[in-house]
C-alpha cells in the first residue's frame, strides 16, 4: 500500500516517466536478458526487434498508473496481459526479476532525478501491479487446472496427424502423451506451445483452429521463411514427435447471442475464425466469412469452409478475395446468393491478421457506419492500436 506522500510522488513523476518510457523499456529488456538469461526464451525476439513488446509493457504500466484506483477497469485492461502470461507459464518468482531490471532501467535512464524516495514510490507501484497480476494469473491457473482435462505447467502432446492446408500453412493435431482428456477451449482462443530447438526452449502462441473435442487440439501454422519455430514445426516435426502445451487463453471469443456476425481474416489470420464460425452457426446465427488470400495456392481451409457453406446455405455467406487479382469465391456452394453488401447492422465484427488487412477492413467498416464497439480485432503479436501497425 502506497503512503500518501508516495501517491503524490507518483502523480508528480508519472509524466516524466511517460516521456522516457520507450527508452526505459528498451533498456529494460537487454538488462533482463543479460541478468536472467533463463527468461529470454519466453520472449519472442521478433517482438523485441519491432518494438511491439517494449511498447506493450510500457503501455500497461502507464495505463495502470492512471487507472489503479478503479479496480474493475484495471482488471479489464490487464485481461490480455494475463492471457499471454498464463499461456507462457509466467510464475510469481519471475516478477522480482522483472521488477529489479525495470527499476535499474528507470535509474539508468533518468539518472539523478530518481531520488531514493521516488525509486521507493515506483517500486511500490510495481509491487502493487505485480501482486495484482500474480493474483489474476493464479486464479486462471487454478480455474483451468480444475476443468476436466485441465492441467498446470507444460503438458506433453504428440503430433497425431498433420494436414497441408495451403502452400505455406500446415495443421497439426495434438494429442496428450498421457492419454488423458483435454480441457475444452473457447473458439477464438490460442495456446502456448513450447518447442525445443537446438537444445533450447522456444515459446510461441498458436490459435486453436478447430472446435473443442475433449481429445485433441489442432493448431495451423504458417511457415515463415526465416521463422524459428514455424520452420522447425514444418521442416523438422511430424507425426509421432512431441511438444509441450501450456493452457489456452485469449478473450476475443463469442458471447452467446443471435446477432449476425462478420468474420474477416487475411492469410493465416483465418485460424481462430474457423471454430468461431462453427460455433456461431451452431448458435443459429447468420455469418459472413470474409477471407483474403494471396492466391489459390495460398488459400487455406478451402474445403473445410466450403463444407460449412454446403451445410448452412441460408446462414453462411463466404466472400473470398485473392490478392493476386482474380476474384474468387470457391467456398460458395452452388445456389447460394452472391456476395453482396455486408451486414453493417450485425453485431460483432471480428478481424484477424495481417495488420494492413485489418486496418483496411476496419476503416471500410467505420465508413459504413459500424461503431467502434462492434469492431473487434486481434494481432498475432503484442497488442497495439490498428493505426500503429
Ligand atoms: C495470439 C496469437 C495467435 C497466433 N496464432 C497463430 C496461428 O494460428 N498460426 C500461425 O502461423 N501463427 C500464429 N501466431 C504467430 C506465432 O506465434 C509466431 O509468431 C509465428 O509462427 C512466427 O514465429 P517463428 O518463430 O516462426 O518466427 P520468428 O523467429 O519469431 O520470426 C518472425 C519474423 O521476424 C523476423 N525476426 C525474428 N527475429 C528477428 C530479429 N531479432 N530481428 C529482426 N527480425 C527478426 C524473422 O525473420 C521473421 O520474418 C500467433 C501469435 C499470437 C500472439
Ligand atoms: C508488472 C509486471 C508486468 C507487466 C505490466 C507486463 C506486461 C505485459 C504486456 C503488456 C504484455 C503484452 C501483452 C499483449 O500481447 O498484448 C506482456 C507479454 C509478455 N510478458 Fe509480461 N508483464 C509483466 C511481467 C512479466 C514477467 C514477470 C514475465 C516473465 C519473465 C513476463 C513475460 C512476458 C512474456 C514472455 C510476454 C509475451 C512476449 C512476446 O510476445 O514475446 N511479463 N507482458
Amino acid at each position: 500500500m502506497l503512503t500518501q506522500e508516495q501517491e503524490q510522488l507518483i502523480a508528480a513523476t508519472a509524466p516524466v516517466v511517460a516521456e522516457h518510457l520507450d527508452a526505459i523499456t528498451q533498456r529494460f529488456y537487454p538488462l533482463l536478458f543479460e541478468r536472467y538469461p533463463q527468461v529470454k526464451p519466453l520472449f519472442n525476439q521478433a517482438h523485441q526487434a519491432d518494438g511491439g513488446q517494449p511498447r506493450a509493457l510500457a503501455g500497461a504500466v502507464l495505463a495502470y498508473v492512471q487507472l489503479r484506483h478503479d479496480r474493475e477497469k484495471v482488471r479489464e485492461t490487464l485481461a490480455t496481459v494475463v492471457g499471454k502470461h498464463v499461456s507462457l507459464d509466467i510464475r510469481p518468482e519471475h516478477y522480482p526479476l522483472v521488477g529489479e531490471c525495470l527499476m535499474a532501467a528507470i535509474g539508468e535512464v533518468l539518472g539523478d532525478a530518481v531520488t531514493p524516495e521516488i525509486a521507493a514510490a515506483w517500486e511500490g507501484v510495481y509491487e502493487e501491479l505485480a501482486g495484482l497480476l500474480i493474483e489474476l494469473e493464479a486464479h486462471r491457473y487454478r480455474e483451468f487446472e480444475s476443468l476436466p482435462g485441465g492441467w498446470r505447467g507444460p503438458r506433453e502432446f504428440r503430433i497425431a496427424a498433420t494436414h497441408q492446408e495451403s502452400a505455406v500453412i500446415r495443421s497439426f493435431v495434438l494429442e496428450p502423451v498421457d492419454g488423458g482428456p483435454v480441457a475444452d477451449h473457447e473458439p477464438g482462443q490460442y495456446i502456448g506451445v513450447k518447442l525445443t530447438i537446438d537444445g533450447e526452449p522456444v515459446y510461441r502462441h498458436y490459435s486453436l483452429s478447430d472446435l473443442p473435442n475433449g481429445e485433441s487440439y489442432r493448431i495451423s501454422v504458417k511457415r515463415e521463411p526465416q521463422g524459428r519455430a514455424s520452420r522447425h514445426l514444418h521442416d523438422a516435426m511430424g507425426v509421432g514427435d512431441t511438444l509441450s502445451l501450456l493452457p489456452p487463453a485469449g478473450d476475443l471469443t463469442l458471447a452467446e447471442g443471435d446477432e449476425p456476425l462478420l468474420l474477416a481474416s487475411g492469410g493465416v489470420g483465418q485460424t481462430p475464425l474457423l471454430p468461431m464460425a462453427r460455433q456461431a452457426l451452431a448458435q443459429g446465427r447468420r455469418v459472413v466469412y470474409l477471407h483474403a488470400a494471396l492466391d489459390a495456392e495460398h488459400h487455406a481451409f478451402r474445403d473445410e469452409v466450403a463444407a460449412l457453406a454446403e451445410a448452412h446455405p441460408e446462414r453462411l455467406r463466404t466472400v473470398t478475395v485473392h490478392e493476386s487479382g482474380a476474384a474468387a469465391d470457391p467456398c460458395r456452394p452452388r445456389g447460394s446468393r452472391p456476395a453482396g453488401k455486408l451486414p453493417a447492422r450485425g453485431r460483432p465484427l471480428l478481424l484477424r491478421w495481417p495488420p494492413g488487412f485489418m486496418t483496411a477492413v476496419d476503416r471500410a467498416l467505420a465508413e459504413l457506419g459500424v461503431p467502434a464497439e462492434r469492431r473487434h480485432f486481434e494481432h498475432f503479436g503484442p497488442s497495439r492500436p490498428l493505426d500503429a501497425a
